[in-house]
């Protein structure tokens, strides 16, 4: 009875009490159609699996397929174990797993490309702790490709090698709280903004700190899709989507970025201590 009384008036309303539905066929004419996922040894996974499982989940409600590539500078599996390096000492032991990579950046570089995905229009690239060893080569990839694709997205301290790509410079931009210090360092033109979940600038977004890259990614397919196709995936998931929109940032008062301000102007040695220590 007590419950009846309380469904009654939920009962009036067909929308709210039916099931969801899957959008279906929706139209990805013109749309980013090949993903490129950038991996590195140290790789933080959440920020690889995470936007590409939202990704993942529009492949049947789209009218064409998506495709997805694994780039590496090898064809060797990839481990999400940092490796030691001189400007990093491994500090997370051998817990980790690996990625196969599906090309590598010299073949996608020399034109060499899979006849079924075509060109890359969307390149994505984590972050982690080895963002703070030798990114050479990743830094090379992005400067090169920037200007061929429609799209790179960032998630965490991968923000660092768009930085040092150069591609940052003179847009808005964020990257994880706790290595604020640092991550802002290694991009002295970037309007880095402080109290962001992720920031849309045009072709290029970036996230902050690894579960924020669910929250870019889901803002992305709603860009792309429109929030129908956005919210579904959200409930495919069984994920809610950010509250609060790209704004909502508790981690910067978290980390008290008000305080230590960008790049290397006023950092609080907890910061810094902080971000090394975890290295993310
Ligand atoms: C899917 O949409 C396309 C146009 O975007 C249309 O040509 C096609 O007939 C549709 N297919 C189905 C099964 O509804
Ligand atoms: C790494 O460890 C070595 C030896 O303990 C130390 O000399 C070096 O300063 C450390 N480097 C960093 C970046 O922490
Ligand atoms: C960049 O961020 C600033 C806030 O720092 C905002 O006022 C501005 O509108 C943003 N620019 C773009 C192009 O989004």
């Amino acid at each position: 009875m007590r419950f009846s009384k309380i469904l009654a008036p939920l009962m009036a309303l067909p929308s709210v009490l039916a099931l969801p539905e899957a959008p279906k066929n929706v139209t990805s004419v013109g749309k980013p159609l090949h993903y490129a996922m950038m991996v590195f040894p140290g790789f933080q996974a959440l920020d690889v699996y995470g936007p590409l499982d939202v990704i993942g989940s529009q492949v049947l409600m789209l009218n064409q397929p998506l495709h997805l590539s694994i780039l590496s500078r090898t064809l060797a599996p990839v481990t999400t174990v940092p490796q030691k390096s001189p400007t990093m000492n491994m500090t997370h032991g051998n817990f980790g797993t690996q990625i196969m990579p599906t090309t590598t950046f010299k073949k996608v570089l020399a034109g060499k490309k899979d006849k079924e995905k075509g060109d890359i229009d969307v390149l994505l690239v984590p972050g982690g702790a080895a963002t703070r060893g030798d990114m050479t080569e990743e830094i090379e990839f992005v400067k090169t490709m920037y200007p061929k694709v429609k799209y790179v997205l960032s998630i965490c301290t991968g923000a660092t090698i768009l930085a040092r790509a150069g591609i940052l410079d003179g847009r808005n931009a964020t990257t994880n709280k706790r290595a604020w210090a640092w991550a802002t360092s290694t991009g002295p033109r970037v309007n880095w903004i402080p109290t962001a979940r992720w920031v849309d600038a045009g072709n290029i977004w970036t996230s902050s700190g690894v579960s924020a890259g669910i929250d870019l990614t889901f803002a992305f397919v709603e860009h792309l899709y429109g929030k129908e196709v956005a919210d579904y995936t959200s409930i495919n998931l069984e994920y809610p989507r950010w509250p609060g929109g790209p704004s909502n940032d508790p981690f910067a008062a978290v980390w008290e970025l008000e305080k230590v301000g960008v790049a290397t102007a006023t950092v609080t040695g907890r910061l810094v201590e902080c971000s090394l220590s975890l290295g993310l």
